[in-house]
């Protein structure tokens, strides 16, 4: 980990590009349209202005530090989707929420990211219809516009908000039992249950205390790289749904506001995967 100060320059940095970046998805909105494509099927969009938001951080980013390396969901070539570099590296997703933000729907947001060494060391997500952007650094504590935020405290599953998005898993009918299993023993009996659709919004809602857990098959490394660092250091805990220490070149979390929650939830996969 760098020094402080440098820690500090690069979270100004990010905190203004995703600022700048959540008020293009509120013109974009405002405006009323835009060209939207498929990617691999027709729940997998990619919009005209997920491309835009992402040249627009990246050339930003090169600019500044030529130097570095970058990760993001719509430049993705397919080799450099994992953390493989020593060097800084932002991980970046433009617009977390696509699916919503092509049906005009607010739960969408913007992703920074940054590791060193390999280790994630700062997050920046901007929720741009909440007016809210959250941000941490490593041993910096995690805030909301400027304020410092905490998990909750709820431990056991009947006083919890739960989250978690539809569909679970890449293919539906592979996934069906097992998904049903899963929901029916965590839907009936958490005191609630949400899908956002925006899992870097189901995160910061984990860690300034508005839910107290969220689990997800299938997510990619700008899904978790800056949630990751705001839900540790606003003193959540994230392992992988099996139970095991979290990897961001991994495909799947839980992160809850505490062990013991994260831990009920590990039992009522493995009970579901039988
Ligand atoms: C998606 C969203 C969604 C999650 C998906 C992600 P995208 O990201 O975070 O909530 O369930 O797995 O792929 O494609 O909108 O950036
Ligand atoms: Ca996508
Ligand atoms: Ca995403
Ligand atoms: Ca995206």
């Amino acid at each position: 980990v760098p020094k402080m100060d440098k820690l500090d320059e690069y979270l100004d940095v990010a905190i203004d590009l995703a600022k700048q970046a959540g008020q293009m998805i509120i013109e974009w909105h405002r405006k009323g349209s835009f060209e939207v494509n498929i990617k691999s099927n027709i729940k997998d969009l990619v919009t005209e202005v997920d491309v835009k938001i992402e040249r627009f951080i990246f050339d930003a980013l090169k600019q500044r530090y030529p130097e570095h390396r970058f990760i993001g969901e719509e430049s993705v070539d397919g080799s450099n989707a994992h953390l493989t570099w020593d060097e800084p590296t932002w991980i970046v997703d433009p617009i977390d929420g696509t699916m919503n933000f092509a049906h005009f729907s607010p739960w969408c947001s913007v992703s920074i990211g940054l590791a060193i060494k390999q280790k994630l060391v700062l997050g920046v997500i901007d929720c741009p219809h909440l007016g809210r952007t959250y941000s941490a650094i490593k041993n910096g504590g995690a805030h909301c516009n400027g304020k410092p935020i905490r998990v909750s405290s709820i431990n056991e599953l009947e006083k919890a908000l739960i989250q978690s998005d539809l569909p679970f898993g890449s293919s539906h009918s592979k996934f069906q039992n097992y998904t049903t299993k899963l929901f029916d023993s965590i839907h009936w009996k958490c005191q609630g249950f949400r899908s956002v659709g925006s899992c870097c919004v189901s995160l910061c809602l984990v860690a300034e205390g508005a839910a107290d857990a969220y689990f997800m098959h299938g997510l990619k490394i700008w899904d978790m790289a800056a949630a990751y660092v705001i839900v540790n250091e606003a003193g959540g805990f994230i392992c992988h749904i099996n139970g095991e220490d979290f990897d961001p070149n991994k495909r799947n979390l839980i992160a809850a506001c505490n062990s013991k929650l994260a831990t009920e939830i590990v039992d009522r996969f493995r009970d579901a995967k039988q």
